[in-house]
């Protein structure tokens, strides 16, 4: 296993740990801080597959263990599930020397940070991807958050973790579809950051998508590179943070009108999105046609959708408009979006109008 990444966050900074078997790395940070009690939070897929080898681990600690075990799913990530998780975890008693462990994707981290982050006003949590989404993105930085009806992840905190442990044996039994989800936060660093990163993902994509642990290693090592250090810049996203936010901001807009279902997922949308803001580039003369066929073709290759309408042929544009005011990057009525001035460089460009996102969904 190679050497940890660090979060540099002052008295807040925090080790990622990636590799096979980082789960072990475990008990290590266990004997160093004294904890009164663990909560273990996961959902019921990943239960079934890996709560097993998590337990073992847990087994070796002479501390009490609680297991919290919710449903899968974006809609987990609600006051609903919120209520229920704190009242279950308050009803077996906790004090403010307990740690929560985040056992999951992305749903269950930003949930259970969530939570870490208001019981008792704050005790420890450590995340545990599972999902390559998780990994590369959501267990790194600190957002914590659930969905309102008016958008997604409207409620949340800035709460960092002490420690994030991906150990890649968990995402051997993730599913072409959700691998392929991480995989679109994975090429996003390359187009925000990182041309060579990019070109090393368009000759070694396949090779994610079969699993090859070395190229699973290497890409997800170089996006948690790139998070920290934008988010050691920038924690509470004042101005560069925003930048991860690309192909986001219509995401999120599709995300919202199909109420979080799984006609399209996060990774989906995120891809989807950042093909549109690509071509929102180019229609502002930012990047070249050849720089945007270059991002679509990667994509669809990929195999991704990248037209929307191929997803759904009705969609309520007038929704779609309101979903994208209340996108939290905004400015007022001013819309904010992120944009590329070339592969590898990612802008905020703010005061945007309207008519360019018109532009790039019917392609005027
Ligand atoms: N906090 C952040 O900075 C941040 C960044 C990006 C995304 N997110 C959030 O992350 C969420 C999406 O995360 P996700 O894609 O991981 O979704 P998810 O947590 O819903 O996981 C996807 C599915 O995979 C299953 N799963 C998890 N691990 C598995 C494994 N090892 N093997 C087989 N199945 C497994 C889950 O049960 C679920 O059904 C969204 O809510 C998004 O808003 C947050």
């Amino acid at each position: 296993m190679s050497r940890a990444i660090k979060v540099e966050l002052e008295n807040r900074s925090y080790d990622i740990i990636i590799g096979s078997g980082a789960i072990n790395k475990l008990s290590n940070f266990l004997s160093d801080n004294k904890y009164s009690k663990i909560f273990v939070i996961n959902d019921n897929n990943v239960a079934k597959l890996h709560l097993k080898t998590l337990q073992e681990v847990l087994q070796k600690i002479d501390i009490p263990t609680e297991f919290v075990i919710t449903e899968a799913g974006e809609q987990t990530k609600s006051f609903v599930f919120l209520e229920k998780i704190c009242e279950e975890i308050l009803s077996k008693g906790l004090d403010r020397k307990s740690l929560v462990i985040a056992f999951g994707g992305g749903v269950i981290g930003d949930l259970s940070g969530f939570i870490a982050s208001i019981l008792v006003r704050g005790i420890d949590f450590v995340q545990v991807p599972t999902t390559l989404l998780a990994a590369v993105d959501s267990s790194v930085g600190g957002k914590t958050a659930i969905n309102s009806k008016s958008g997604k992840n409207l409620i949340g905190t800035f709460y960092q973790p002490k420690l994030v442990l991906c150990d890649l044996n968990f995402l051997k039994t993730l599913s072409q579809r959700e691998l392929r989800c991480g995989y679109a936060e994975v090429v996003k660093y390359g187009f925000i950051r990182d041309l060579e990163f990019f070109e090393f993902l368009e000759k070694n994509y396949q090779k994610v998508f079969q699993y090859d642990e070395e190229i699973l290693e290497k890409i997800i090592r170089r996006s948690c590179e790139v998070k920290a250090e934008i988010v050691a810049k920038d924690e509470k996203e004042s101005g560069e943070r925003a930048l991860l936010n690309f192909g986001h901001t219509f995401g999120h807009v599709f995300e919202t009108e199909t109420n979080y279902s799984d006609l399209i997922l996060h990774g989906e949308a995120v891809a989807l999105g950042m093909v549109m803001a690509a071509k929102m580039s180019q229609n502002l003369n930012m990047i070249s046609e050849n720089d945007f066929l270059r991002i679509k073709n990667h994509i669809e290759d990929c195999g991704f959708i990248t037209d929307e309408k191929k997803l759904k042929a009705d969609w309520n544009y007038d929704n779609l408009i309101s979903h994208l005011y209340k996108d939290k990057k905004n400015e007022g009525k001013n819309l904010t979006f992120i944009l590329l001035e070339k592969i590898g460089v990612g802008v905020v460009k703010k005061a945007v109008e309207l008519q360019e996102f018109r532009k790039v969904l019917f392609g005027l």
